[in-house]
């Protein structure tokens, strides 16, 4: 939740002053732009942006002045190492260790970094402390370890002629080849190029160079002057913005590449932004961006849509796609960044002269304030290969309690513990499922937090106990800010201890939000780590117990006098960085901190955390759920935040969702009943509202609309089984939760820039929410050959490149099942997950063409991380030849036989088969086959096809345990038996 436009001015002013402020003026909605730089405005990113457009020019990259040093290159073990030698007129010229290290999976790293700078053989200015590397440590945040092991079968293969090529992967199917002069990669796969680097001159890395002051230019004289500077310097040693000056003790540093994808028309990726999830071209043209990407995390207020601008978080991860190849580019620098799109069509047959199509090459181009230029390539081939590389370098997404999947309710403010408790017993009354109740700033005693505002939060335990007992959670926000006051043990133990972020004089940093003055954590540093986990022991965070979970937000950091409304970028950190280096990484050390601490919070009783986050980085789906910032309760926020999820999903952090009815602003009745609809199909799933809002929970509404909502929120629930699946896989592979059309037809050029409908899992489910005032149908596109059934009422759609018509009035959200999927649901409907633990399954089978169909079920605890040890249950459900069977995907581990002895009352009570078999009509009976009997009968009712809709059957009561082998047969293969 960010700062009100109104309240950003009562720090400084009487309370009753504000008061009457806040009455009198009314939210603007727009971005204010004037606080946030433009490419123009950031000096390097102007600097780099004047280097492409001298290249483009010049019309070739031969007069980059970067040159491999043939001599200095050493290769074993599958690295390549070297330097690139710089060269500039009138400089000595500037040595850049390069490392290229070939990786498993056809990965490969590229290194480049300063050797002045590395060996501290530079002079700082304004006696800075800090460090004189460039900043090295983003990959000691961001990445796991796995995945680096160099491949030592890499060969180099030819080493001449000014080139040196190495290949490696598997049959050595990938190749790099390494100009030497200038100095460019190129990545192949086979025959074919993929990715190249510096192919357009672009590179980039700002050596160190004194400051030197040159007398002022005498404008009256006659003589010719001689020393002209041929760069502009404007920028080099002293950056101001919004009134705030940058000492730039390093002067400028920034790292910048050019990077390829010929034949690739689309890439995706680049998270956070709001705009369509194929990243559109930025540097001017009809319907073009003419801003880079940018990636500076930062607390927009009222963020608009469709821009390029900055938001809450940053992955510097990025995809290609074309027909039959996917390969990705990770950009692994903490600083401030900007990515430049164009695309530009090739001829591929010269004799056409531009009459017959050609080939589109998707240009990129990188640049960064500092830090190393440290780039891994990832060849694919398939989308799913890339999540799992990524996965594999950067963590895979943190398997979360069953809870934080189910569906939350927030707003600024639940003002009481008797409001918090009225809240949960309305739920109850309306019979409206749901697991979670957030408290926002308002609960702690004047935005300390750790502490309970004592008048309105006399009794937080009697709250938390009350939601216990419906197995309910509360999650309580806590944010980097702290309140700087004397009295306040944790802001005096904060700078005592010397764990805060240091200004650039190396004194604590003071800055203002939430609590006015405040005071940084800085998480970078183990001992403030330590020292955060020591806060939330149960008797030191007193009001708190097992149920309570963490809200991370204002992370980027939020400074509300900051530049940028953020720190600035000399401040300094744990090891003497500068806050410029590791700016983007910053909120992931806090969420991660907070995430270690519930870890921590009792001895012998460890449960999966959750913390939800504003800002992250890459890595940040190990430790966190996100959600999209500040939107605003309109029908465009509400589109705009599937294309969000679905890039966070490209970007390996698919824990993610939107805030439900929209943050800013009253919305209609309509529009968060639809919001309710889509939000059922958010990973992340919580309503949320502004404090000058109405209240919105759905029972506030009345009927049809409250009764609509509730609907959606049952399906939510019913479906758990199939989230959790989903997690469960996406922990595991890297997938996303709810995965794109590219995604799950990477072949279908028409699906490319699909971004308003998923599929969730590999469920085959496909969701297409109504974002539109007053729409009551929608099209949908169907890319595969299969038969798609409407989920309610087994109305057929056929596919194939097509776009089919459904039919959606306000109570009705899209959802087909695409043939050939089980999809596990368990029906009962309970006032939270929790209560749902030992319920029965119902499992959908939705038969293909062939009369065949495939799922799998993941289930555990939920809760704890038993999980490790072999706790759960992981099946492939399977029907084929009139057989449903279910069979055993997990191995075994410690705990396997004993949590399987927990759930085997768990039973399948239903089986529900769509798109039945004709034959099935004078069946009555199915067998079911299991440990316990051979051949045991349950009923079977068959319902014709009528109209455009399926025939359908419903087994009763086979009651099969999930975690078991088993198997049930159908119609003919009966009948075979029976005649036997
Ligand atoms: C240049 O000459 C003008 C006119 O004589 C004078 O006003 C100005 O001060 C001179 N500038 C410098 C830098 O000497
Ligand atoms: C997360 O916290 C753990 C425990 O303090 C630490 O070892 C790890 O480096 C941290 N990672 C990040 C990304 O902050």
């Amino acid at each position: 939740m960010a700062r009100s436009s109104r309240g950003m001015y009562c720090w400084a002013i009487s309370t009753l002053l504000c008061l009457l402020i806040l009455s009198l003026v009314s939210p603007s909605a727009a971005v204010k732009h004037h606080d946030f730089k433009r490419c123009d405005q950031s000096g390097f990113c102007k600097r780099n942006r004047a280097l492409a457009d001298s290249m483009i020019q010049a019309g070739s990259p031969d007069t980059s002045p970067y040159n491999l040093d043939a001599p200095s290159i050493k290769f074993k073990n599958g690295v390549l190492e070297a330097s690139i030698i710089k060269s500039i007129p009138n400089t000595v010229p500037v040595r850049l260790p390069l490392t290229v290290t070939f990786l498993d999976r056809g990965n490969v790293r590229v290194t480049v970094d300063e050797e002045k700078r590395q060996k501290g053989d530079i002079e700082l200015r304004h006696d800075s402390p800090v460090r004189k590397e460039r900043y090295n440590e983003a990959g000691a945040w961001a990445l796991t370890g796995a995945g680096l092991q160099s491949q030592k079968s890499a060969v180099l293969a030819r080493a001449s002629k000014g080139v040196s090529e190495v290949s490696w992967g598997p049959d050595g199917r990938f190749k790099a080849v390494i100009r030497h002069a200038p100095f460019g990669v190129e990545f192949y796969t086979g025959e074919e190029k993929q990715v190249a680097f510096n192919g357009r001159g672009f590179l980039n890395v700002e050596h160190w160079r004194p400051k030197i002051d040159r007398p002022a230019v005498d404008e009256n004289s006659t003589e010719q002057q001689t020393v002209e500077p041929v760069e502009d310097e404007s920028t080099w040693w002293e950056e101001t913005f919004g009134g705030n000056t940058d000492s730039k003790p390093k002067g400028p540093e920034s790292v910048a590449l050019d990077i390829t994808f010929p034949g690739y028309g689309h890439v995706y990726g680049l998270a956070e932004h709001a705009g369509p999830l194929s990243l559109k071209q930025t540097r001017g043209g009809e319907g073009n961006y003419d801003q880079p990407y940018r990636m500076y995390n930062s607390d927009i207020f009222e963020y608009e849509l469709d821009s390029p601008m900055t938001l809450y978080g940053s992955i510097p991860f990025l995809q290609a796609h074309k027909k039959d190849s996917t390969v990705g580019v990770f950009w692994l620098n903490a600083a401030e960044t900007w990515v430049d799109i164009t695309k530009a069509r090739r001829d591929t047959n010269p004799l056409t002269l531009g009459l017959s199509g050609g080939v589109v090459d998707t240009q990129t181009h990188w640049m960064s304030e500092s830090g190393l230029l440290d780039i891994f390539v990832m060849l694919g081939p398939t989308p799913q290969h890339l999540a799992k590389s990524y996965g594999e370098l950067t963590g895979y997404t943190q398997l979360p309690a069953t809870f934080a999947m189910a569906y939350h309710q927030c707003r600024w403010n639940y003002v009481s513990d008797e409001d918090v408790k009225d809240v949960d017993r309305k739920f109850d009354k309306y019979n409206i499922p749901y697991d979670v109740i957030w408290l926002d700033i308002e609960y702690t005693d004047d935005k300390q937090y750790f502490t309970w505002d004592a008048l309105n939060f006399p009794d937080p335990i009697s709250m938390e106990k009350q939601l216990d007992e419906s197995e309910r959670k509360l999650v309580v926000i806590i944010d980097p800010h702290i309140k700087n006051k004397g009295g306040y043990s944790v802001g005096e133990e904060l700078k005592s201890k010397g764990l805060a972020v240091k200004n650039k004089e190396n004194n604590i940093f003071e800055g203002w939000c939430w609590p006015g003055s405040s005071n940084w954590i800085d998480a970078f540093n183990p001992a403030a780590r330590t020292w955060w986990k020591s806060l939330f022991s149960f008797d030191k965070f007193k009001g708190t117990m097992q149920n309570v979970w963490l809200w991370n937000d204002m992370n980027e950091p939020s400074v509300f006098n900051g530049p940028e409304i953020t720190m600035p970028r000399d401040n300094i950190h744990h090891g003497n960085w500068e806050h410029r280096d590791l700016h983007n990484i910053n909120g992931m050390t806090f969420h991660n901190a907070t995430y270690h601490a519930l870890l921590e919070r009792k001895k012998g009783d460890v449960r999966r955390p959750f913390v939800l986050t504003r800002s992250f980085y890459a890595g940040s789906q190990r430790s966190a759920a996100m959600w999209t910032g500040d939107n605003q309760a309109n029908w465009e926020h509400l589109a705009a935040s599937i294309p969000m999820i679905l890039n966070q999903g490209v970007s390996g952090f698919p824990f993610a969702g939107a805030d439900v009815g929209g943050f800013f602003g009253n919305p209609s009745k309509d529009l968060q009943t639809r919001w309710y609809q889509a939000g059922a199909f958010y990973p992340f799933f919580r309503g949320h509202a502004h404090i000058d809002t109405r209240r919105r929970e759905p029972y506030m509404l009345g009927e049809p609309y409250t009764g609509i909502m509730t609907q959606a929120l049952r399906l939510r629930y019913a479906l758990l089984p199939a989230w959790y699946t989903a997690f469960h896989e996406s922990s595991t592979e890297g997938y996303p939760i709810v995965r794109s059309q590219y995604y799950v037809h990477p072949k279908d050029e028409k699906g490319y820039e699909i971004d308003d409908q998923f599929y969730l899992g590999s469920t085959g489910l496909l969701v297409k929410p109504v974002t539109k005032e007053g729409a009551d149908s929608v099209d949908i596109y169907l890319s595969d050959e299969e038969n798609y059934f409407d989920y309610f009422d087994y109305t057929v759609y056929k596919g194939g490149l097509k776009t089919q018509r459904i039919a959606a009035p306000l109570e009705k959200l899209p959802i087909l099942m695409q043939g050939g999927h089980i999809i596990p649901r368990k029906d009962r409907p309970r006032k939270s997950s929790g209560l749902m633990k030992w319920d029965p399954y119902t499992l959908v089978v939705v038969l293909s063409k062939t009369g065949e169909a495939k799922g799998t079920i993941y289930v555990d605890d939920g809760e704890t991380f038993g999980y490790q040890q072999g706790a759960y249950v992981h099946r492939a459900l399977t029907f084929a030849d009139n057989r449903l069977t279910s069979s055993n995907l997990g191995t075994k581990g410690s705990k396997t036989a004993s949590y399987l002895k927990t759930i085997q009352e768990v039973t399948v009570e239903k089986i529900i088969v769509v798109n039945a078999p004709d034959a099935w009509a004078t069946q009555s009976e199915v067998l079911v086959t299991d440990g316990q009997s051979q051949g045991a009968k349950a009923e079977l009712t068959y319902h014709a096809a009528v109209g455009g809709k399926a025939a359908w059957a419903t087994v009763r009561r086979p009651d099969v345990q999930i975690g078991a082998d088993w198997s049930v047969a159908f119609g003919d293969t009966l009948r075979d038996k029976t005649d036997l």
